[in-house]
Parts: structure tokens; sequence; C-alpha cells
């Protein structure tokens, strides 16, 4: 394969130049950091289930008519996706209290809330992503009160698609975090879903025993990180064909 340029690094993926203008490859690692980087590790097999996973996901909700930035798989680590001009916030929702809400707010995990909350949090790893209101985002430029609306709308369909698709599969969607981003046609904007959606970035209990089969497994040292991230893929009908022998993939070129 040719070298391509790499654009940015996350701490679980690497963008790369796109075959066309207006593409990117999205290149997911097995690397996992938690609390802002302090701790790191590896879960095996995880970029290429995350690869599976968000595309499933992606593409469900394109079906209902969420506009996404995913095109295509590409292979078991890749998949080329839209340009977009990303909005710095991490969109959470939750339904269920879990996490940083249950600790704020000493709520007992598993509460179920009284209504699906969204938050937002100003995406700078510098300030460890703090906290932010509407208030700030306006005022600050990051997103004008049209995008806004726009977001919080797409989130609560997003929210309700994916609640109900997990459901139907025995997990319960306890939260998770979406990102945005703006994509130009012309002269013309629209908002739509970029990044991931996966076990890192959603909580998701199995819906009889509440046991975790997401990133809190390794977050909270629960152990059976990669086992737990394959249940979500199997329960969703995704295992990569050769199943679990198949996870590592192949190798990232660059
Ligand atoms: P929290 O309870 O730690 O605030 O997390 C809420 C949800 O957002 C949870 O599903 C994990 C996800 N999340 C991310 O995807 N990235 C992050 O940096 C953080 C803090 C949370
Ligand atoms: N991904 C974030 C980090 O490294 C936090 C998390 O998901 O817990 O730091």
């Amino acid at each position: 394969m040719a070298r391509r340029r790499q654009l940015y690094e996350g701490k679980a993926k690497i963008l790369f130049e796109g075959p066309e203008p207006g593409t990117l490859v999205q290149y997911f690692k097995d690397d996992a950091t938690a609390f802002n980087s302090q701790k790191k590790g590896v879960i095996t097999g995880k970029g290429v289930l995350n690869n599976r996973i968000s595309e499933y996901l992606m593409v469900r909700l394109g079906e209902i008519g969420i506009p996404t930035h995913f095109v295509r798989r590409l292979n078991m680590r890749e998949q080329l996706i839209r340009e977009v001009e990303i909005i710095p916030l991490e969109v959470v929702v939750r339904n269920v209290a879990a996490g940083s809400l249950s600790t704020r707010l000493a709520i007992p995990e598993g509460t179920r809330l009284p209504r699906s909350i969204i938050e937002f949090y100003y995406k700078n790893d510098a300030l460890q992503d703090p906290m932010v209101a509407e208030e700030h985002i306006t005022a600050f430029g990051w997103a004008t009160p049209q995008d806004m609306d726009d977001i919080i709308s797409l989130t609560l369909r997003i929210n309700d698609f994916l609640g109900g698709l997990f459901l139907g599969v025995g997990i319960t969607l306890v939260d998770f975090k979406v990102e945005y981003g703006r994509l130009w046609e012309n002269e013309d904007m629209r908002i739509i879903l970029a990044d991931e959606i996966s076990p890192d970035n959603c909580r998701l209990w199995d819906a009889k025993t509440n046991e975790k089969m997401d990133k809190d497994r390794f977050r909270r040292d629960l152990g059976k990180v990669e086992e737990a991230y394959q249940e979500v893929a199997k329960r969703l009908g995704i295992l990569p064909e050769a199943g679990t022998r198949d996870l590592k993939g192949p190798e990232l070129m660059q």
C-alpha cells in the first residue's frame, strides 16, 4: 500500500488523508486511555471490533435519516469517512445514572433518570474537557444557537433509536458520548454525526444482570475487557467472519 499522509493521531484513532478530496481514512487502534490519559493500556482486538460496531451503528442511524460522516468500511481497522470541521464539544446523553454524574451529584449508579439528560463538555485535553453550558458554547462561538438546536434534536433521536436497538439485544444503553462536525456543501452547512460510537464511548450494561460491557471494565480494572467488547459485537450480529481468531487485524501501514 502506498504511503499516506497522517493528519492527526488521537488516543484511540488515527486520521489519514483520504483517497479523494473531502474524505479521510479513520484507523482504529487497540490503545485505550482513561481519566484524561492518566491510565493507558491496550485492549487487544478493540480497534477491529470498534471499527465494526461503529460502522454498524452509523449505518443503522443513516437508515433513519441521521446524517453521519461514515462512507464505508475499508478493511479490518479502517473506514472511509467524510472530512468535517469538528465542533469542539463532547455531547453526552444519560439515561441511567453512572460515572461522573453519580460522583458529582451523589446519585447511586444504576438509578434510572426521570428523563434523558444531555450534557456538553468542551473538547480540550489541556483543560481536561470541562463541562460547559450552552451559554458558554454560544458566547465563545464554538457553536451557534441554530447549531445547538440541530445537535440537541439529532442527539435525542440517536438516543431513542440506539436505546431501542440495544435493548433488542439485551443491553441497556446507560449513557454515551457523540461528536459532531460541520460539512460544507457549496454555500450550505450541515451538522453531521462524526467520530465513532462504540463501547469506548458508551456505557452498555447487560439488561438482565447489569454486568458492564464497555470501557468501564478497563477504567475500573474489572477484567475481561476484550470479551465484553466481543460480546457486544456478537449480540449485534457482527463478529468478524473468522471469529475471535481474526481480531488482531492487519498491522498499521502508513
Ligand atoms: P462520564 O460519566 O465519565 O462523564 O462519561 C459519560 C459517557 O461519556 C460515558 O459513556 C463515557 C463517555 N466518555 C467518553 O466517550 N469520553 C470521555 O472522555 C469521557 C469522560 C466520557
Ligand atoms: N478517553 C478519555 C481519556 O483518555 C477518557 C475516558 O474515556 O474515560 O482520557
